[in-house]
């Protein structure tokens, strides 16, 4: 046993606040709502449901997670949110049609109870959408003096000890890096001018960083992965992470990549194609929102395959992924796969894997998982990339010169062993050596 870091205790009650009020948010308020109750259960969390093992395997010791790191009760969890649409969580859950009549009605009135406040919003950054419920102000530095204040009046009128922050919202468009997200300074000059390099997914990291306030980006928008936000949150004492729950087609990509090549069998291509019918697929039919979910799903296999290293096996791999918005099937996505392989002396094979899944099913219990962990790594000190919980990322957001670690199985470990490392626990490397001396 080392000496386990110090962490504040979990007392008192969490905000939640999400920027976003669509099918994910919903699926995950009213989830929570419905274990509390033991209406359900929560099927996919990790803080929930999963354990870790402790010591030797003879040691027979394997608490759950939520008992072994201090971790916020979820009756102690406050849900709050900004959306670009009146409807209460209640209308949203409906009209996001993912949980059915039956377990909506039993929680109907604290679903109702939620009401989005007005949004930071511009349709230059989501071109599909555009709602009514939005805030107007002198400039964006203005808006995110709104954004604190909504925060604040939350936070006083529930009596909460901490906050969490996390991007539920639609898929803005592709960006880079410019001048204006390159220092603390640079970023507050462009927000004052309004500057058309600010999104306004930053506009709410921002005002969450200053209130030193946790973010987790569930999109694979920019929003804080630029210099300006992780010197900020480096300041503020602000753990960060993102981007992209890790669900559907890339989960599955992420499990079985890593066992191709780890038997060292050739990958030639890749297809996946996908049809989406909620309004993120609605989103995601703008070409420039889908070229920020196309470069966050493809970037996978690279990291995965390390074609460099592997030359022979996929230095020639064609990645294609394709997103079909298809009304019908709402948000129950069907993904095909079909990978053509090589196997001993350049012999061909061919895999085909169809995922018939619920997005916001899959995406939920992440969403619950992150922000207890989130609450966690803000008690414990820790501040910047929480590179820990890239487990829940399609594109994880990492230190410059580092590449992203995408594989599941590795993730894993290193979200477990960061839980043993936070405990005092020691660390599992596998060796296992001791059982044979
Ligand atoms: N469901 C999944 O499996 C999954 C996986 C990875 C990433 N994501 C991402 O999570 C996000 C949410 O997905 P969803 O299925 O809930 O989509 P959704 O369209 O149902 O919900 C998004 C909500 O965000 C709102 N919104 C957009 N811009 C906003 C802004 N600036 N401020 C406040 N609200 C804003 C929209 O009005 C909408 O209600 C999307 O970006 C999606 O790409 C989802």
């Amino acid at each position: 046993m080392k000496k386990p870091v110090e962490i504040a205790p979990a007392q008192g009650k969490l905000g939640i606040l999400l920027v976003g009020l669509g099918a994910v948010s919903t699926t995950f308020i009213a989830g929570v709502m419905a274990v509390r109750k033991g209406i359900s259960k929560p099927i996919g969390s990790m803080t929930q449901m999963g354990g870790i093992r402790l010591g030797k395997r003879t040691d027979g010791r394997t608490p759950l997670v939520k008992d072994f790191v201090p971790l916020a009760d979820l009756n102690d969890i406050v849900f709050g949110g900004w959306d670009i649409f009146e409807d209460n969580v209640y209308e949203s859950a409906k009209h996001a049609g993912v949980l059915d009549d039956r377990l909506l009605e039993q929680i109907r009135p604290e679903l109702e109870a939620i009401k989005p406040w007005k949004a930071v919003f511009d349709r230059q950054y989501v071109k599909r959408l555009d709602g009514p419920n939005v805030k107007t102000g002198k400039n964006k530095l203005d808006l995110a003096d709104q954004v604190v204040q909504d925060i604040r009046a939350f936070k006083q009128e529930h009596n909460l000890a901490r906050l969490v922050m996390i991007w539920c919202g639609s898929t803005e468009i592709f960006m880079t890096e410019s001048p204006a997200h390159e220092s603390i300074e640079a970023f507050e000059k462009a927000l004052e001018a309004s500057d058309p390099s600010i999104p306004s997914s930053m506009v709410y990291a921002y005002a969450a960083i200053k209130e030193g306030i946790p973010f987790a980006n569930g999109a694979p928008n920019l929003t804080a992965d630029i210099p300006a936000l992780l010197d900020l949150a480096q300041q503020k004492q602000v753990p960060l992470c993102g981007k992209d729950f890790k669900t559907g087609q890339t989960l599955i990509k992420t499990v079985i990549a890593p066992g191709l090549k780890a038997r060292l069998l050739g990958v030639e291509g890749w297809y996946s194609t996908n049809i989406l019918g909620n309004r993120d697929g609605e989103v995601l039919d703008d070409p420039e929102s889908f070229k920020t979910k196309e470069e966050s799903k493809k970037s996978v296999l690279d990291y995965i395959l390390q074609p460099d290293l592997y030359p022979d096996l996929y230095k020639d791999l064609c990645h294609v992924v394709r997103i079909n918005y298809y009304p019908p099937r709402g948000d129950n996505k069907e993904g095909w796969d079909n990978i053509d392989l090589v196997g001993w002396l350049g012999y061909p094979m061919q895999l085909k894997i169809n995922f018939l899944c619920r997005d916001s099913i899959l995406a939920a219990p992440i969403v619950l998982d992150l922000v207890l962990f989130m609450d966690l790594a803000k008690r414990a000190g820790w501040s910047g990339i929480q590179e820990w919980l890239s487990f829940f990322f399609k594109s994880p957001q990492h230190a410059k010169g580092l590449y992203p670690e995408h594989d599941l199985f590795i993730q894993s470990m290193k979200l477990k062993n960061t839980l043993r490392y936070l405990m005092g626990e020691d660390l599992i490397t596998h060796l296992g050596a001791e059982y044979y001396d």
